[in-house]
């Protein structure tokens, strides 16, 4: 577990972009998990950014949204599906982008359908993740199992927060999710963690120097094998160890 440091968000999100075109490089035919939230919000615009100049081509790479929203049109402004519309997909031409159904009708057997879709494609070379301030990686909560597969979840308070600007009020805000669970995130041969900001400088600390457990999910990713961990000073002002 390598983790590296850098001086400034923007600093953080060219690395990310790199780790991202690297491999597109090597394999063009690359399958990424993409996460959503604030933070991988400059690496996208980088990736538009390459993309522009020439110098990012994914148009023969798959892309799976490592989460999603249960219970709401997949249209609507708050769904992950949107967030990938308006800062991916707009900018970067891709062989394919597949988001879970918010909508669908029984989240099981979408889960089934999305984890199908992913062994289908050759499983996921490289997974992106942000990490909650609870610790939740994708939307897999505290108390996830580390042995949890695509699934339909429960959302804490503090992971509604945000869509909550949406839907007029927490309590109009869905309540529960899709993701992909702990151990299709650890089948990835690849990962990267991103951290951004004070805010989460107590739980990257927990998450990578604490002992991998179920109350931190983001903990598992110690467990990875091939695993680094992108944060900016700010995030990574908590650790104890020199990084
Ligand atoms: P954030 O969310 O990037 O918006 O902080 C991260 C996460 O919840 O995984």
């Amino acid at each position: 577990m390598q983790a590296e440091v850098t001086a400034t968000y923007d600093a953080l999100s060219a690395r990310a972009a790199d780790a991202i075109c690297a491999l597109v490089r090597e394999k063009p035919h690359a399958v990424l998990a993409l996460p959503s939230g604030a933070t991988p919000l400059g690496m996208y615009r980088e990736l538009a950014r390459r993309a522009r100049a020439g110098e990012a081509d994914l148009s023969a790479t798959t892309v799976f949204g490592v989460d999603e929203l249960y219970g709401v049109p997949s249209d609507h402004p708050a769904t992950n599906a949107s967030y990938f519309r308006e800062h991916l997909t707009p900018h970067i031409r891709l062989r394919a982008l597949h988001v879970m159904d918010s909508n669908a009708p029984e989240a099981g057997d979408e889960c089934a359908r999305f984890a199908g879709l992913i062994v289908a494609a050759g499983g996921l070379d490289l997974a992106v993740l942000g990490i909650g301030a609870n610790g939740h990686l994708a939307f897999n909560e505290p108390g996830s199992p580390f042995d949890s597969r695509t699934r339909l979840v429960a959302l804490e308070r503090s992971t509604r927060e945000p869509y909550a600007r949406y839907f007029g009020s927490l309590d109009a805000t869905p309540a529960t999710g899709l993701t992909l669970g702990i151990a299709g995130i650890l089948d990835a041969r690849s990962a990267l963690l991103l951290g951004s900001g004070t805010a989460k400088a107590a739980i990257v600390a927990r998450a990578l120097e604490g002992p991998p457990a179920e109350g931190v999910p983001a903990s598992a990713v110690q467990l990875h094998r091939d695993c680094a961990a992108l944060l900016d000073r700010d995030a990574a002002s908590q650790l104890r160890r020199a990084t």
